[in-house]
């Protein structure tokens, strides 16, 4: 008698059985398929199948037509396999365990910005190599409609690059480079939508019922049934997740710009087509897929349509067709959401990596306030991760900074939420009075008042004012404040990142506002090209991007140096000084104490442990006791053995 779907999920060795039988029943056409790599298939499927057959059960067992699709996996899995280069099929034997290394460093550029096109990049290689970054986020590169391209987030061709960059082989040749110098490829997976030119979407317009299904067409009455509970996330560029099909009437949900429509996952069809996409790109030597809005992918009536249920086994069974045809491949997570739903995405199943948009945002915050007690209660309850994972620390991306902390949290502080989100934008829009920053308002909304801000590093932390008014003092403050960001981004424990122009320090480039394809969406005003003669600066000290790009520099030699700051454990400390950042690393016995002054005052701290402290910064000697921090001082403290 069969088994019910029920039974299955329910019970592990009756679903064993089940992918027993049907590795029996499939071999046949899966072998001629995986060609050479079939014993590796098979057994690669003995382990994983029981795991895929639970996630495909628990998101499609309901279609009448659940195993025809499972059947239709199996066999691109098979095939991607058999096309897997030689080099990364080396790779896939690898553990990877690289980014928890003291040595690890992530960069993240747009090509042609950074580099011209494919070509140029690998010129800018000895450039990646001399900064120390060996894990290199290539944004965005395939085809996209022209001007709506969100940035190119908004795909029409996976396996097309944009021309004006080289073509995808070209773009292969980069990638096995890459690898080569040891700088690991990531790219993105922007698999939440297409944009309305690729071939599924030109097909579901021209009414082709398969196709149609690939998305939403919603009519009026289905639409409301969603609408009422979704967040608006472009609402100056319009309003509402739905935009009307001219032919038909139909409403497409489109959570971004209603040029990028939402893909319909409750199909497994959309899965399928998707998971090809994705070993595609893997077998070109994507090292990192980054999934793109992933918070979104499954959508469910009645609900806000975030972080379901169903959006995490969605990802983890991507995740099990990676383990089974790319093993090397890892996936971060892109979840700009509450902290507690971002870590619900970070597990060896699903995310091994992880954008940290809360200390993203409380770095800023700290900074704003000079005071540290939102950043470490926050990060008390939300740093902690499965240790086979790692954040990826950043300070500035492509994107704006939105306000994403717990406001129960900040309750608890005696601060409101809502209020202090309004002031931050205040502060980083430069209207607060004092404020050091100039960053532009992101996507203010009318109704919410809700609001994000975008700039550059080196603009948001007040080099471009203090080099406007000519202040020397507040240049020095401004470059103390990107030191001490970047030094807890590359010691608090995971991979820093960072967005490439922010080592040199380089500003706001306002030049959008003219642009009638960019005018309306501020984020280019952090999407800035960088030339051949700013990097030059990186090695003339001298030069404002040269004092910026050598204390980096000097933070990454020492972090190098240092053990405990990749495989460690994380501490968060109390201080004790409200304006004191406190973490603990440990390794093997191994500690580090970091200390953190978010003021331009002078601090104090009572190391209580007795004994004295050598700061591997400076290589200064600290006696327990009392100690001082100057303005803005970090200390990286190690005990002085006896
Ligand atoms: C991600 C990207 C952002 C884009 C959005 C929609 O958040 O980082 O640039 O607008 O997804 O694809
Ligand atoms: C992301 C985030 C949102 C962000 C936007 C792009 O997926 O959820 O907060 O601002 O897309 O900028």
């Amino acid at each position: 008698m069969q088994a019910t779907t029920a039974q299955l999920l329910n019970q592990p060795e009756l679903l064993q059985q089940e992918c027993q039988t049907l590795l029996k029943r499939f071999s046949q056409l899966l072998k001629p398929l995986a060609k050479q790599h079939w014993p590796l298939l098979q057994s690669r499927l003995s382990e994983q199948l029981p795991v895929l057959l639970r996630l495909y059960l628990s998101l499609y067992a309901e279609r009448y037509d659940c195993y025809f699709h499972l059947e239709q996996l199996l066999k691109s899995l098979a095939k991607s396999l058999a096309n897997r280069p030689d080099y990364l099929c080396q790779l896939d034997q690898q553990p990877q365990d690289w980014h928890k290394q003291n040595n690890q460093l992530g960069g993240a550029c747009y090509v042609d910005l950074f580099a011209g096109d494919f070509e140029g990049l690998k010129q800018r290689i000895p450039y990646l190599k001399q900064t120390g970054i060996n894990y290199l986020h290539l944004m965005p590169l395939f085809k996209a409609p022209e001007p709506n391209s969100d940035g190119g987030y908004a795909v029409s061709d996976y396996r097309t690059t944009m021309p004006s960059l080289g073509s995808m082989q070209q773009l292969a040749e980069l990638m096995a480079e890459l690898h080569q110098q040891g700088i690991r490829p990531v790219l993105d997976f922007v698999f939440n939508h297409t944009s309305d030119e690729h071939s599924w979407a030109q097909k579901a317009q021209k009414g082709d019922p398969d196709y149609r299904d690939f998305y939403f067409f919603l009519t009026e009455a289905e639409r409301d049934r969603y609408a009422p509970s979704l967040r608006e996330i472009f609402p100056e560029i319009r309003r509402g997740c739905f935009t009307q099909d001219p032919a038909s009437g139909l409403w497409i949900w489109t959570t971004f710009n209603s040029f990028q429509w939402d893909l319909n996952y409750a199909n497994p069809a959309v899965f399928n087509a998707m998971a090809e996409e994705m070993l595609f790109l893997a077998n070109q030597g994507a090292a990192v897929l980054r999934l793109d809005a992933l918070a979104f992918v499954w959508k469910e009536a009645g609900s806000n349509c975030e972080n379901l249920p169903k959006a995490h086994l969605l990802i983890q069974a991507f995740n099990a067709v990676a383990r089974i045809a790319a093993p090397a491949l890892q996936f971060k997570s892109e979840a700009i959401v509450h902290p507690d739903e971002v870590v619900k995405y970070i597990a060896p199943t699903e995310c091994q990596l992880s954008y940290n948009p809360l200390l993203m945002a409380l770095l800023w915050n700290s900074l704003a306030t000079r005071k540290t007690r939102l950043l470490t209660e926050s990060l008390k309850r939300r740093f902690a991760i499965d240790p086979h994972c790692s954040w990826v620390n950043y300070i500035r991306c492509h994107d704006d900074i939105g306000w994403t902390f717990d406001d129960n949290v900040a309750w608890q502080l005696g601060i409101n939420p809502e209020h202090h989100r309004h002031f931050l934008n205040q502060f980083y829009t430069g209207q607060f009075p004092g404020s050091f920053a100039t960053g532009v308002p992101f996507q203010q909304n009318p109704v919410t008042g809700d609001c994000r801000v975008a700039g550059m590093l080196a603009s948001l932390a007040g080099v471009e004012q203090a080099q406007l008014q000519q202040k020397p003092q507040h240049l020095e403050h401004a470059l103390a404040r990107i030191y001490l960001l970047n030094s807890v981004i590359l010691s608090i424990g995971g991979l820093p990142l960072l967005y490439m122009g922010d080592e040199l320090g380089l500003l706001n480039d306002y030049s959008f506002s003219q642009d009638p394809a960019k005018k309306d969406d501020s984020r280019w005003v952090n999407r800035v090209k960088v030339t051949e003669t700013q990097l030059v600066q990186a090695k003339k000290p001298a030069s404002l991007s040269g004092k910026i790009y050598q204390q980096l520099q000097q933070l990454l030699s020492c972090r190098n140096r240092l053990a405990v700051l990749g495989q460690g454990s994380t501490e968060i400390l109390d201080s004790g000084n409200p304006h004191l950042f406190c973490y603990q690393r440990e390794l093997a016995g191994d500690k580090l104490l970091a200390l953190v002054n978010f003021s331009e005052q002078t601090q104090h701290l009572l190391l209580p442990a007795t004994g004295s402290y050598t700061d591997e910064l400076s290589g200064q000697r600290y006696q327990a006791g009392t100690i001082q921090l100057a303005p803005y001082q970090v200390l990286w403290l190690t005990p002085v053995s006896s």
